[in-house]
């Protein structure tokens, strides 16, 4: 049975979208079988994978509003080993419709256990919002991932985040766990960023990502492209630190299997790469101008 992980965080624009579209795309290029669900009305992981927003095809809203065959709502992208469970505006109007539905948080938990067993990876891409959509979302996982922003209020509504995930653990899904949280957005020149980093990992520990993903021009121009950022330019630095990304992902979710290999590629690229090579990998120049820090002051 596939693994569930919700990318969550009630706070709009931290990188929920940009995080879970590169590493979905990173670990079905590892050869997973991962299905990818849009569950925010604004169709960002929809239209980043290259799928239209289309109006009249079957979406994230019949799934959860309509009750009806999640594999009517399955779409092949055209990233091997990569589905996806569209989203549109319609789903804006879901929340309503969800209201008066009995078990209402317990909607999407159903229907993905019709499906689960097609997939390794189940990845839900949840809106900025703490509503029935998200509720629903982190019933139906195992593992909660939390993308944060490096910037001066990345912890600000952490709390309510942590509160949300210890209610729904409580009394609604007890095998809700913290997967991980992905710091996003960093720039390394500024004392700011690195604060942020240390406050992050001193207080949760190994569940933080060691992979930072740096701010990236990159990134935020691949959607326009209708590609992720790690098939559109795979070597800017935003690129890499989402493979790296996703290699660790594998590591911390994957089987025993993938730990071996990836314990057999880290071995082997240590030893065929040269003093001379490492070097020029650390000093490798900017490919591209880092935008400012926002530090909200
Ligand atoms: N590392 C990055 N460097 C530069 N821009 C980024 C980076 N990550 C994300 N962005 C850009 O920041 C904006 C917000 O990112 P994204 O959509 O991934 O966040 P989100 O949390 O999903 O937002 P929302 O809450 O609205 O769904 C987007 O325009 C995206 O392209
Ligand atoms: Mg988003």
């Amino acid at each position: 049975m596939g693994k569930t992980f919700s990318f969550f965080n009630q706070k709009g624009g931290v990188g929920k979208t940009t995080s879970v579209i590169n590493i979905a795309t990173v670990v079905a290029g590892f050869g997973k079988k991962v299905l990818l669900i849009d569950l925010d009305s604004q169709g960002n992981a929809t239209s980043g994978v290259g799928i239209e927003k289309n109006e009249n095809e079957s979406t994230a809203y019949q799934l959860l509003v309509e009750n009806s065959d999640p594999a009517a709502s399955i779409k092949k992208t055209t990233i091997e080993s990569l589905w996806i469970i569209p989203s549109n505006a319609h789903l804006a109007g879901a929340e309503m419709h969800l209201i008066s539905q009995e078990k209402r948080e317990f909607i999407l938990k159903e229907q993905l256990k019709k499906i689960s067993n097609d997939y390794d990876f189940i990845f839900l891409d949840c809106p900025p919002s703490l509503g029935l959509i998200s509720i629903n979302a982190l019933t139906a996982s195992s593992y909660i991932i939390i993308p944060l922003q490096c910037e001066y209020y990345a912890l600000e509504g952490l709390g309510q985040l942590l509160n949300t995930y210890q209610l729904v653990k409580k009394n609604l899904s007890a095998e809700l766990e913290l997967g991980g949280v992905i710091l996003t957005m960093a720039d390394f020149r500024t004392n700011l960023t690195q604060q942020v980093i240390e406050e992050v990992r001193n207080y949760f520990k190994e569940k933080a990502f060691q992979s930072v993903i740096p701010r990236s021009v990159k990134l935020s121009e691949a959607p326009s492209f209708g590609k992720p950022a790690v098939i559109y330019d795979p070597h800017n630095r935003g690129s890499l630190a989402y493979t790296e990304l996703g290699k660790e992902f594998l590591m911390r979710f994957g089987s025993d299997d993938d730990r071996k290999d990836f314990a057999r590629v880290v071995q082997e690229t240590v030893v065929s790469t040269t003093p001379e090579e490492m070097q020029n990998t650390e000093a490798a120049p900017e490919s591209e101008q880092p935008q400012a820090a926002q530090t909200n002051p």
